[in-house]
């Protein structure tokens, strides 16, 4: 029987809170002693990101931290999602410790919760050391070591104070957009090494979930990006097309955590690059996990496309719904749906909704106190209530983090999306708020009521 939820608000307890990640946001990469990252190296290769542009200054949060932790406690946030830059803690990756990037997180920590605000960390959010690439990043098979070890560090020193952890961000993108498109760092486009950065990447949060377990005494997680796949038509080869879809994005890697195996589409996507991988390998990356992270931004309507390579299918453009400057349709029910898929297909998980946001053109000057951006609320309001009907549905959904608490560095498409609650000038890092970060307020305080 699914628990009793209230009618027009969310149960007691349930976290709010937002998300951002290291790169995109801190600026200084190199300072302090730091390391540089793969996205450092992708981001200073010309061509690479949109106009050229780099994380080196991206939201000055390196220094403005604690201003931005008063705006968090304005917001009245419970919980704060930041990752932590693997190179400012081990700057080759391995061996010498940092004590100045553990410090800069623990600095952050402690404001947080000494505002009331409940810190939660990613370890991995894409910025692999640039040393550890030298030796073949994620397709050495050293790399599940080398996170572990670095894992482990973070866990020892902050584990008295972190009581939420996520191993990996999204290992689709880096394996995906890095190792098969090469639109993200380290930019390879080779379809013999995803499967294999795949792999290690998987290997890599087993190893660090068994660390956890070690040492640590909260919850560990990871965290995936899931788009719900719907058919074009009916046709046997678009209902084919939509399934291989699926599985690369949203089974290939919640399905060796939660189930030991990879989906066995994988074999018919990637032909012979796809090896038969050691059992003893997937039993380490099938550790139990805590809770599942969710990052939901839209769907995709599938067809079959033998051009399409290597998936032969691609998506079909909604144009009766619409759509956000990444050309993502909004589509709330998409949310629902892969909750209660989540819920039926792996046992019912708690769940945590680690990022949900949209991009949306603000003007980029910000004069007066407050922007007004009626797209984006709207947009967090149905998705709050989508959120809601998984609930009622017996999905076990235990917070939710907006993405993303300030504009930032959008990767490949540089400063061009904004996707923050709160607008960023770059030219004067000065903050403004939006229409929905005084929303996002409203639905904490209200525990979701305001969105019904
Ligand atoms: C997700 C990433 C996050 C951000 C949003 C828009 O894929 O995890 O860093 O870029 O998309």
């Amino acid at each position: 029987m699914p628990r009793e939820i209230p009618a027009q608000h969310f149960p007691d307890g349930f976290l709010w809170g937002c998300a951002t990640s290291a790169y995109q946001i801190e600026g200084s990469p190199l300072a302090d002693g730091a390391g540089a990252s793969v996205w450092h190296r992708f981001s200073h290769t010309p061509g690479r990101v949109v106009a050229n542009e780099t994380g080196d200054i991206a939201c000055d949060h390196y220094r403005r931290w604690e201003s931005d932790i008063d705006l968090m406690q304005r917001l009245g946030l419970q919980a704060y999602r930041f990752s932590i830059a693997w190179a400012r803690i081990l700057p080759e990756g391995i061996g010498r410790v940092n004590p100045l990037g553990l410090g800069f997180y623990e600095r952050l920590i402690d404001r947080l919760l000494a505002k009331g605000i409940q810190p939660t960390a990613t370890l991995f959010h894409w910025d692999l050391p640039a040393a550890l690439d030298d030796r073949g990043g994620w397709l050495n098979r050293d790399s599940a070591d080398w996170f572990a070890e670095y894992a482990d560090i973070v866990y020892r020193r902050f584990d008295d104070r972190i009581k939420l952890w996520a191993t990996l961000n999204e290992p689709w993108v880096v394996s995906d957009n890095g190792y098969l498109h090469g639109t993200a760092a380290p930019g390879h486009r080779n379809i013999f090494e995803a499967p294999i950065a795949t792999h290690n990447l998987m290997r890599a949060h087993g190893a660090a979930v068994q660390a956890y377990r070690a040492t640590g005494r909260h919850q560990i997680g990871l965290v995936v990006n899931i788009e719900p796949k719907y058919a074009a038509s009916q046709a046997a080869d678009d209902l084919a097309a939509t399934r291989r879809a699926e599985a690369q994005m949203n089974r290939q890697f919640i399905e060796p955590a939660l189930l030991g195996r990879y989906p066995q589409e994988m074999r018919e996507i990637f032909g012979d690059a796809w090896p038969d991988w050691p059992a003893a390998d997937l039993q380490q990356i099938h550790q139990p996990i805590d809770f599942v992270g969710l990052n939901y931004y839209t769907r995709s309507v599938t067809k079959h496309d033998p051009q399409a390579w290597p998936l032969r299918a691609t998506p079909v453009k909604q144009t009766q719904h619409p759509h956000t400057e990444m050309g993502w349709e909004v589509f709330p029910q998409g949310l629902t749906d892969t909750l209660l898929w989540i819920k039926d297909r792996y046992g019912n998980p708690p769940v945590y909704i680690t990022e949900n946001g949209a991009a949306f053109a603000d003007p980029a000057q910000a004069d007066g106190e407050l922007l007004e951006d009626p797209l984006r609320v709207d947009y967090f309001r149905t998705h709050i209530r989508a959120v809601h009907d998984a609930l009622r549905a017996g999905a076990d959904v235990r917070g939710y983090f907006a993405w993303s608490m300030l504009d930032n560095f959008e990767w490949a498409l540089g400063y061009s999306k904004r996707f923050g609650i709160i607008h960023v000038d770059y030219q004067t890092q000065k903050r403004t708020l939006k229409a929905s970060a005084t929303f996002f307020a409203d639905v904490i305080a209200s525990n979701g009521a305001v969105a019904f």
